[in-house]
């Protein structure tokens, strides 16, 4: 998720266990390819068997409209050490739709099929490539003709967010329709989309009949739901941290972001606020209000204290 799940992000996110890969932010390629450095830069896990040094598997996932250049930067960002490539036809900014990426092509599902067979066709056998989609970009009955061209093109497997461009994060949310495309596809549907608590999950995999679930708000809002999905299906307990408290894990992404970006505050207290406020909107931490204008982390982890939830 642009802005928030960069590298610390991840590491912390693999301390907690129980997810199975996580994705990048996405890295937009634009005027030209992309050379192998800026994916060193964007992804340090690339030179460490592009797995967290907590243990998490990265996928890098990349955005763009040019099916040469997706092909030429998928190619630098497998030199530079990724080990899966997935692509981005969701992100609904203004900004990155108006430049030819994104969500965007989900007006021309042929040129998804373009832009997937590019990217498929620049890397070895071996490396998958999957795309991630909204339904469309107003109609959510388009995933019948997007999906099938993201298929066509070599995704091994679709990440689809079930609403359309034009809904932005607005509800609802149309899980019946990825039934429909599990159904009809072929290849592994990752199910998306307000999945906020463990009922929630649970209602999506009945409608959607899916078996693969991506977390996004969620499971930063509620850092423990994925751990609490995982023992209420009786799944083997992976590696990782039960959920302490709000203090425990703000203070464990600081830790992060200043073994990635050292000596960058305002960065870090970005990073912080960013994710409270995910979880003053999705969760039950009411405390973001208050904290959205300090200026230092220490103030910030200050004004925190009193309200501290330890759930
Ligand atoms: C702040 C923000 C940034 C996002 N950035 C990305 C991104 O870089 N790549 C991507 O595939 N999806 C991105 N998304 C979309 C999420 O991956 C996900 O599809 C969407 O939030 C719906 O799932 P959720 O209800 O589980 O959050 C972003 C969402 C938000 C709120």
């Amino acid at each position: 998720m642009d802005g928030i799940t960069d590298a610390p992000m991840r590491a912390l996110v693999g301390e907690w266990g129980c997810f199975s890969y996580s994705v990048t932010e996405f890295v937009r390629v634009s005027g030209e390819a992309l050379p192998a450095k800026v994916f060193r830069r964007e992804v340090p896990e690339v030179a460490t068997d592009c797995k967290t040094v907590t243990g998490l598997p990265v996928q890098v996932q990349i955005l763009g409209g040019h099916p040469e250049r997706m092909a030429l930067s998928a190619l630098a960002a497998v030199r530079a050490g990724a080990k899966s490539i997935d692509i981005n036809f969701g992100c609904p900014s203004p900004t990155v739709n108006g430049n030819d990426g994104g969500a965007s092509l989900l007006r021309t599902p042929c040129r998804i099929r373009e832009v997937v067979r590019a990217v498929r066709d620049a890397l070895p056998p071996e490396i998958p490539v999957s795309a991630k989609l909204r339904l469309g970009w107003e109609s959510i009955d388009d995933i019948f003709e997007n999906a099938p061209m993201a298929v066509e093109g070599g995704a091994a497997w679709l990440t689809l967010h079930a609403r359309t461009r034009t809904q932005r994060y607005e509800p609802p949310v149309f899980w019946p329709h990825l039934r429909r495309v599990n159904e009809l596809i072929g290849v592994p549907v990752v199910a998306n989309g307000d999945i906020f608590s463990f009922d929630d999950f649970q209602k999506c995999r009945e409608t959607t009949g899916c078996e693969h679930f991506m977390v996004g708000r969620g499971a930063l809002a509620v850092p423990g739901l994925a751990r609490q999905i995982s023992v209420n299906l009786g799944l083997e307990p992976t590696a990782g941290s039960e959920f302490e408290s709000w203090n425990t894990w703000l203070s464990r992404l600081i830790y992060w972001c200043d073994q990635f970006h050292p000596g960058t505050e305002r960065r870090t207290l970005a990073r912080l606020k960013q994710w409270l406020n995910i979880a003053y909107r999705h969760g039950s931490l009411d405390v973001f209000q208050r904290v959205k204008r300090a200026e230092t982390v220490k103030e910030l982890m200050a004004w925190l204290e009193p309200d501290f939830v330890n759930n």
